[in-house]
């Protein structure tokens, strides 16, 4: 059976979407649970809420489908051959960092994920980058519904010009999210700051502004509104890279509780970040053609402590012992 969202025209495109702030926050979905939001993907998305420790236990992906598998993934901007032959799966319930030097092109691979370089005049993606089981890069996928479901975070924390409580209401709104009973929205709004790790710093100011709130504490904002829309993955761009050392610690807290609930994709230039959160980790570098262009390849993936400790590839370890990029 062909799922709801596959196979509609390009649905009109609503006028936050193009926004950076607010791709990826919507959300129709009246169920949490990753079957329950992909009925014809039951198969594919066996879900498996088993923790893998990050450290020399990791038993890897062996427990766990993957949500994504990209195979041949090239991206072009213009001329411009960015990525070249990206392939690998990112696993269900985990956190996945990407790292590697400037301009290798995490933010570009990650953006794949959700579709959002097509809002990037004259960027192309060729390949196939399947999302339980379904080629994303097909025309008939309904990018709007895809973005619904994979959720995205900003290295720059960017509240919307609300309330906190309507920071976080706005998804569902929206997106008609049904929510029973006359406390619907308000105990949902609850939840989800509470995941967020942030109720208590702001149950009594719920009116007050998005943006009167600390960096640390709008990016916890800006993933409780991430999260409001119950997507299924969570894309995160260098989410701590504006936040003092302790905000970074409790959006790392964050993120490891998370993944009990998402997939995370996370960007991170900090190695010890990935080292910390991460349970697989992908390294990427920008190879120099004869051209003098650079295009971005992936070195190497594997699990998080395997990769720090006894790395398969000398690019690899050059750049996480600090002697490269
Ligand atoms: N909107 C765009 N238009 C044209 N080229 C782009 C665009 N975004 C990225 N690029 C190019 O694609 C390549 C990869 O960029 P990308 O931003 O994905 O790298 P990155 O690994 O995220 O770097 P950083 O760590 O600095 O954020 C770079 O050469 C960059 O100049
Ligand atoms: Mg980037």
């Amino acid at each position: 059976m062909t799922p709801n969202w596959v196979g509609q025209e390009e649905l009109v495109t609503p006028s936050w979407v193009g926004q950076e702030e607010l791709v990826g926050s919507g959300a129709s979905v009246t169920a949490r649970s990753v079957t329950g939001m992909l009925p014809s993907l039951m198969d594919a998305a066996t879900v498996s809420v088993s923790v893998t420790p990050r450290d020399e236990t990791d038993s890897s992906t062996e427990d766990s489908s993957p949500v994504f598998e990209l195979r041949d993934v090239n991206v072009f901007y213009g001329k411009a051959h960015a990525v070249r032959d990206v392939s690998i799966d990112l696993t269900h319930n985990r956190i996945t960092a990407l790292i590697g030097p400037s301009g290798c092109g995490k933010s570009t691979l990650l953006r794949c994920l959700n579709r959002t370089n097509d809002l990037i005049p004259g960027a192309r993606v060729e390949g196939v980058i399947t999302y339980h089981g379904l080629n994303i890069l097909a025309d008939t996928i309904d990018v709007i519904e895809l973005r619904r479901r994979i959720g995205m975070v900003f290295q720059k924390p960017n509240p919307f010009p609300k309330s906190i409580f309507d920071n976080v209401a706005f998804g569902p709104k929206v997106t008609g999210m049904k929510l029973v009973g006359r406390s619907g929205m308000a105990d949902w709004v609850e939840e989800c700051l509470r995941k967020a790790a942030l109720w208590d710093e702001v149950k009594d100011k719920l009116k007050e502004s998005g943006l009167s709130l600390s960096g640390g504490q709008q990016q916890r904002l800006c993933i409780a509104r991430a999260i409001a829309v119950k997507p299924d993955v969570i894309l995160m761009d260098e989410p701590c890279s504006s936040l003092d050392p302790i905000a970074t610690a409790r959006i790392e807290e964050l993120m490891v509780e998370l993944r009990a609930e998402f997939t995370i994709v996370i960007v991170t230039h900090n190695m010890q970040q990935a080292a910390r959160v991460s349970d697989r980790t992908a390294f990427f570098t920008a190879e120099v053609q004869p051209d003098g262009s650079r295009q971005g390849v992936l070195v190497e993936e594997g699990p998080t402590y395997q990769l720090f400790t006894t790395p398969r590839e000398r690019r690899t370890e050059e750049y996480i012992t600090g002697r490269f990029g």
